[in-house]
Parts: structure tokens; sequence; C-alpha cells
């Protein structure tokens, strides 16, 4: 029983941290197709992580302000859809 709780938690928290981490939960809230382009569309127009990290720094929107100094936090995101 005790082993099995340990397991869920284990199953629990290592979602926990991919979650928080990934593109799905920083940005796709957002960018969503609605708010902002979605991930479709961002692959369509960038074709390397550098552009997509360039252009989200260079973005005006008041929504992308948290972001600006995050270069590591965009470049992840870059990966996870897909851009090298
Ligand atoms: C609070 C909403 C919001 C969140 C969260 C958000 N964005 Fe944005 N983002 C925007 C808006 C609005 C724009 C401007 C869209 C436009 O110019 O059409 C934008 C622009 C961008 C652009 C430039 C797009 C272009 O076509 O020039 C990139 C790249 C980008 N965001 C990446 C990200 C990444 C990566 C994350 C997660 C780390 C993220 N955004 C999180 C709202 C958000």
């Amino acid at each position: 029983m005790k082993k099995v709780i340990v397991l869920a938690l284990i199953v629990v928290f290592a979602f926990a941290t991919v979650a928080m981490a990934g593109y799905d939960d920083k940005c796709a809230k957002c960018h969503n197709g609605k708010t902002s382009p979605d991930k479709a569309k961002m692959l369509e127009k960038f074709k390397t992580a550098d552009d997509f990290v360039k252009a989200a720094q260079a973005s005006k929107s008041p929504m992308m302000k948290s972001f600006l100094d995050k270069g590591d936090e965009l470049k992840a995101a870059a990966g996870e859809i897909g851009l090298k």
C-alpha cells in the first residue's frame, strides 16, 4: 500500500515539473491562435530557435513583457515546439 502511494506521488511530481517548465503551460494559454499566433503559425514563420527568441524579445505586446529577459525559457519553448 505504501509503495503505491509513493509511486503515485512520484508520478504526480514528475508531471507537475514537466508542465511547469513547458510551452503548453506557459505559452499556449495565449498562443492559442486567438490572442496570439499558435504553435503552427509560429513554426511557419520562424525557421530557427534564434529567430523565434529574437521575435519574442522584440514583441511590443505588454503580454510578452514578463518573458523579455527570459531568453532561456524562450529558447526552451522553441525547442519544445520543434525549432532548433
Ligand atoms: C499573456 C499572454 C502571452 C503569454 C503567456 C506568452 N505570449 Fe508570446 N505573445 C503574446 C502576444 C499578445 C504577442 C504578440 C502577437 C502579435 O504580434 O501578433 C506575442 C508574441 C510572441 C512572439 C512573436 C510572434 C511574432 O509573430 O512576431 C513569440 C515568438 C512569442 N510570443 C513566444 C512566446 C513564448 C515562447 C511564450 C512562453 C514562454 C510566450 N510567448 C508566452 C502573448 C503571450
